[in-house]
């Protein structure tokens, strides 16, 4: 047989043409490193530091890939495979890619690599651990196109440098009044996150993001141009991201990590990716990584005190990690929703109402009806009377009386004795929005606030 002849049937027998192939990642070729010029203290902004944070509440925008690197970035996010396998378009015009790791290397390769691991760690002054590898390059993609094929058939490897016209009114907006922010006042479900920018951005409005400070005003941090990354401690603090405009295109990478250290509070919650995950994949990453956390605390406890012989010491240490592990486990656990009930939940209420909870909170108690609904709901176990909540409902109660601080996704604090606690502020305080949204449908405090 005529070898040319099978070189050439070899290659069309290939699923991945030469474009697609995906590079091997190499740090001296793909990482163009510097570190930040600026990192922005918790204390710069006027917040409190909690003891178990890092000082550090993010870092100006910081090279991370080469030229080189941005370009094989893209193409290992432009494969077949991952756009056949990872992507969903929340609306059109949007990409979202999940999961990329499990079909590219590179991918892979780049986040886990031990120098990459130091940049992230280093930027913020704690030896990080990836949260789980599905919270590796969450990629958020905005693109022309209407279809998943049509906006994938738009993505070359070169970045587009084409324009959008602005508008008077694009030119005009401000993230802090208008409404429309891309992700408004929250915080993170993971205590920090790097935000990679793959797009170019000359030309673009926006795209930044705005840090809510201790005296009430926001302080802007700038998005990150291409090939540039961000930290972000936005577990902690709360931040904005404002619309971008003025480019065809936008590709942004998102990796979530926590704290390395032992017995350090690990404030994670599945709270803001829920809806949007595949829980089949996330549940059991989840499990793994809150159980080998566990055990690991409980060995570095172990190796420890075996060597001591001071036992009254041991004892108020001991009970203390135990509490600490209760609350974790209980925590792992709830987060954990029956996937079932939960997107019954979200396609029941919608899926802007499972993000804007605690905001509709805020409203709905200020309705007239609000007291005598959501008492006699709680009193009289109108809703779900077996569920495991009452008893969160009791405890946090409890620690309510008695003064004490309560652990919650948007940060831990001492509850208002002055304020009634209903259920609904229990499931929120667990960042259970879908449960919450369930439970207010109940109250009937959603049909009254549906009215207004
Ligand atoms: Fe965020």
């Amino acid at each position: 047989m005529n070898p040319l002849k099978l070189v050439k049937r070899w290659s069309w027998g290939s699923t991945k043409g030469p474009e697609e192939k995906e590079e091997t990642f190499d740090p001296k070729v793909h990482l163009d490193y510097t570190p930040p010029s600026k990192k922005i203290t918790l204390e710069d902004l006027l917040l409190k530091q909690s003891p178990t944070a890092s000082p550090i509440a993010g870092t100006v925008p910081f090279p991370l890939l080469s030229s080189e690197g941005v370009r094989a970035y893209r193409r290992a996010l432009f494969q077949k495979d991952v756009i056949d396998k990872c992507a969903s378009s929340p609306f059109p015009g949007t990409l979202v890619l999940r999961d990329a790791v499990k079909q590219s290397k590179f991918i892979n390769d780049f986040w886990t690599h031990p120098e990459t691991m130091r940049i992230v760690s280093e930027a913020v002054d704690v030896p990080l651990e990836i949260v789980m590898p599905t919270e590796i390059g969450h990629t958020n993609i905005q693109v022309e196109g209407t279809t998943i094929p049509e906006m994938a058939r738009n993505l070359k490897v070169e970045p587009s440098l084409e324009k959008v016209e602005l508008s008077a009114e694009d030119r005009a907006y401000d993230p802090l009044k208008d409404a429309s922010a891309i992700i408004p006042w929250h915080y993170d479900s993971y205590p920090y996150v790097c935000v990679m920018m793959l797009s170019e951005t000359e030309g673009m409005i926006g795209g930044e993001t705005y840090i809510k400070k201790g005296d009430g005003e926001s302080q802007k941090v700038e998005g990150p141009q291409i090939g540039h990354a961000v930290m972000l401690q936005g577990g902690e603090v709360r931040h904005l991201a404002a619309r971008a405009k003025g480019v065809k295109e936008r590709i942004s990478t998102i990796t979530s990590y926590r704290s390395k250290v032992p017995n350090i509070y690990d404030s994670s919650y599945m709270t803001n990716v829920r809806p949007y995950a595949d829980m089949n994949t996330m549940y059991p990453e989840w499990t793994n990584y809150r159980l080998r956390k566990l055990r690991d605390e409980l060995t570095h406890y172990l190796d420890r005190t075996e060597k001591e012989q001071n036992f009254t010491q041991a004892t108020e240490e001991v009970q203390d990690l135990i509490n600490n592990q209760i609350e974790y486990l209980q925590r792992t656990s709830r987060q954990m929703v029956d996937p079932e009930y939960s997107q019954r939940l979200v396609k029941e209420y919608g899926k802007p109402a499972y993000y804007d909870a605690p905001r509709i909170w805020q409203t709905v108690r200020t309705l007239p009806s609000f007291e005598e609904l959501a008492f006699s709901t709680d009193d009289e176990r109108k809703w779900r009377p077996d569920s495991g909540y009452w008893m969160d409902l009791q405890k946090s109660m409890e620690t309510i009386r008695r003064g004490k601080p309560l652990q919650s996704v948007l940060g831990t604090g001492v509850w208002d004795q002055t304020k009634r606690y209903y259920m609904g502020d229990e499931l929120l305080r667990q960042g259970l929005n879908e449960v919450f949204l369930d439970w207010l449908g109940c109250t009937g405090l959603w049909e009254v606030y549906g009215k207004l």
